[in-house]
């Protein structure tokens, strides 16, 4: 079952904003991973969360590539219309939610704005094929599944994260997750107690 929920891990996102964004700034064009998105709640909090700390122009380079196993026809479609109901937006602080939605009169919900949902695409990916949909990425989020993996594929898959990322380049994953030994040779982790990890060259 995909639970998720909007903002569901602000110190994940403060980290983000106070030590990937910085970096993620100086590139022309940015591309974040966001594995095991779910509906779209998630890509759209790390959305509005840049949009709030970048401008118009730079935000208009950035790309999350949200991507998830489900395999119904449910999360392409809500990702892509950016609807949701009011028990859905319900975390969301007020003043965001002016923001960055609009009430959408047929459905009684909230739609989010364009800009937000030309930054978001999503498509259908499975982490244990081991295959990253793309290279040179600034930062992977991958929250609250890995714990579905056994060790053995919970390694495979931080490795694989590990090769898609660029030299320098962050990954996130939820507060409760111990990564495997490997990953301590490949990441450093960012603040003692926060689960953000820059990717380090490889050992050779
Ligand atoms: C609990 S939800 C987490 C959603 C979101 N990341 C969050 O933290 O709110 C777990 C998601 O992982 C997805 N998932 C499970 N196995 C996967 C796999 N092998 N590849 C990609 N996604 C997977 C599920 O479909 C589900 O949407």
């Amino acid at each position: 079952m995909a639970f998720t929920y909007f903002f569901r891990d602000q110190q994940a996102l403060d980290l983000i904003v106070q030590y990937a964004l910085p970096e993620l700034n100086r590139r022309r064009y940015i591309n974040i991973w966001d594995a095991g998105c779910a509906m779209g709640p998630e890509p759209y909090s790390l959305a509005i969360t840049f949009r709030e700390n970048m401008g118009h122009f730079l935000f208009r380079n950035l790309r999350i590539h949200a991507t998830d196993i489900a395999d119904d026809d449910r999360f392409g479609p809500a990702i892509a219309g950016g609807l949701f109901t009011e028990v859905e937006v319900g975390r969301i602080p007020a003043g965001i939610l002016d923001k960055y939605f609009t009430r959408d009169l047929e459905s009684g919900g909230y739609r989010i704005l364009a800009e937000l949902r030309r930054a978001v695409a999503f498509q259908r990916h499975d982490l244990l094929s081991l295959q990253p949909i793309r290279e040179e990425l600034g930062l992977i989020v991958c929250k609250n599944v890995l714990l579905h993996f056994t060790p053995e594929q919970r390694r495979e898959v931080v490795t694989m994260f590990h090769r898609a990322l660029v030299l320098g380049g962050y990954f996130v994953t939820e507060q409760t997750q111990k990564l495997p030994a490997e990953a301590e040779t490949l990441f450093r982790r960012v603040t003692p107690s926060g689960q953000l990890f820059q990717k380090m060259a490889q050992p050779t």
